[in-house]
C-alpha cells in the first residue's frame, strides 16, 4: 500500500487539515451541520455573512430554483458581529479547523471594527465581502472599483491582527483588475467566486420569483465561470486564493486547484447534501492518490493551458 496523499495546505499561514472549507452564508455557523458529523472533519468553515449590527436580512421569496443552481437574495441575515463573538464563537473553537469571519459593512469604518473584534476574539482569518453596497458612495459595490476595493482591503488590513482574505464579486468585466488593487492594498488571500447576479420571472404573474427582483446565482451552473476567474486571477497574482463556486464533487474541487487555488469552498451543495464538503474531500483525495501524487497541495496551478 503506498502512503496515504498529504491533505493538509497551508493559505497564508491559515493551516487546513484538508483543502475543503464551507462558503459563507451556506453552512450558519455550523450548529445546524454539526447534528450530521464533527466539524473538525472539515478543512474549515467561511461562517455566515457578519454586518456591525443584526440584520433582519431581506423579505421572502428569497430562494429560487434555476437549473443547476440556486438563486439567493437572503440579504446578509445575521446577529450581528458581538453576538457571533458571545454566543457561537465559543462553541464554533471547541473544534479542530480554521474559523474564517466573513464580513460586510457599509462603510470601510465598518470594516475596520468588525476586524479589530474579531481578531481580538480569535478568529483565524478574516473574509472581507466587498459586494455590498458602499452606501457613501451611492450604493455601489465596493468589490466592482479596484480604488473601492482598494480602500476597504486596506482599512481591513491596518485592523486585523489575522491574516485578510478578500473575497472578489464576479460581476465585473475584468476580476483581474480588482485582484490586483486588492493585492497592492495588502491582501493576504483572496477568495473567488461570489454569486453571480441573476434573475427569474414567473411568466403568469409576470412577477419577479424573488421578492428583491434579482438575487445572486450560485450551484453547479456556475463552476466553469469559478474555474475561468480563478485561472485569470491565478495568473494575476501572487497572493494565494481559496476557489468556490457549483463545487460538489472532488474532480471540481480538482478543477479550481488545477486553475490555481490553494483552497476550495463547497456553498450551495450543502444545502443538497450536508455531507458534501465530506464526500468532496474523500473524492479530491482518491483523484490525487489515482494521479500518483504525495501531496494534494501539488495540484494547485497544474492546469496545462493550450
Ligand atoms: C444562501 C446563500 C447565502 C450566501 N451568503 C454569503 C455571505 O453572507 N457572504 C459571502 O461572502 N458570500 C455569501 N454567499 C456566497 C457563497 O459563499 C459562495 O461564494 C457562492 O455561493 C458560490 O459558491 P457555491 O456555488 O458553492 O455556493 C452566499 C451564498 C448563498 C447560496
Amino acid at each position: 500500500m503506498s502512503n496515504p496523499v498529504e491533505l493538509s495546505v497551508d493559505l497564508a499561514g491559515v493551516h487546513l487539515k484538508n483543502p475543503v472549507v464551507v462558503a459563507s452564508g451556506t453552512f450558519g455557523f455550523g450548529k445546524e451541520y454539526g447534528a450530521f458529523y464533527d466539524l473538525s472533519e472539515l478543512g474549515g468553515i467561511c461562517c455566515k455573512g457578519l454586518t456591525p449590527a443584526r440584520r433582519e436580512g431581506n423579505p421572502p421569496p428569497r430562494i429560487a430554483e434555476t437549473p443547476m443552481g440556486i438563486l439567493n437574495s437572503v440579504g446578509l441575515q445575521n446577529p450581528g458581529v458581538d453576538a457571533f463573538i458571545a454566543q457561537e464563537l465559543p462553541e464554533l473553537k471547541r473544534h479542530d479547523l480554521a474559523i474564517i469571519a466573513n464580513i460586510s459593512g457599509n462603510t470601510p469604518e465598518d470594516y475596520g471594527v468588525m476586524c479589530e473584534k474579531l481578531s481580538a476574539a480569535g478568529v483565524d482569518m478574516i473574509e472581507v465581502n466587498i459586494s455590498c453596497p458602499n452606501v457613501k458612495a451611492g450604493g455601489l459595490a465596493y468589490g466592482t472599483r479596484p480604488e473601492l476595493a482598494a480602500e476597504v482591503t486596506a482599512i481591513a488590513k491596518k485592523h486585523a491582527s489575522v491574516p485578510v482574505m478578500v473575497k472578489l464579486s464576479p460581476n465585473v468585466t475584468d476580476i483581474t483588475e480588482i485582484a490586483r488593487a486588492v493585492e497592492g492594498a495588502g491582501a493576504d488571500a483572496l477568495s473567488l467566486i461570489n454569486t453571480l447576479r441573476g434573475m427569474r420571472i414567473d411568466v403568469h404573474t409576470r412577477r419577479p420569483i424573488l421578492k428583491m427582483n434579482t438575487g445572486g446565482l450560485s450551484g453547479p451552473a456556475v463552476l466553469p465561470v469559478a474555474v475561468r476567474m480563478v485561472w485569470e486571477v491565478a495568473g494575476a497574482v501572487k497572493i494565494p486564493i481559496l476557489g468556490m463556486g457549483g463545487v460538489s464533487r472532488g474532480a471540481d474541487a480538482a478543477q479550481l486547484m488545477l486553475a490555481g487555488a490553494a483552497a476550495v469552498a463547497v456553498g450551495t451543495a450543502c444545502f443538497d447534501d450536508p455531507f458534501a464538503p465530506l464526500r468532496v474531500r474523500d473524492e479530491l483525495a482518491a483523484l490525487a492518490a489515482g494521479q500518483g501524487l504525495d501531496r494534494v497541495s501539488e495540484l494547485t496551478g497544474g492546469v496545462r493551458p493550450w
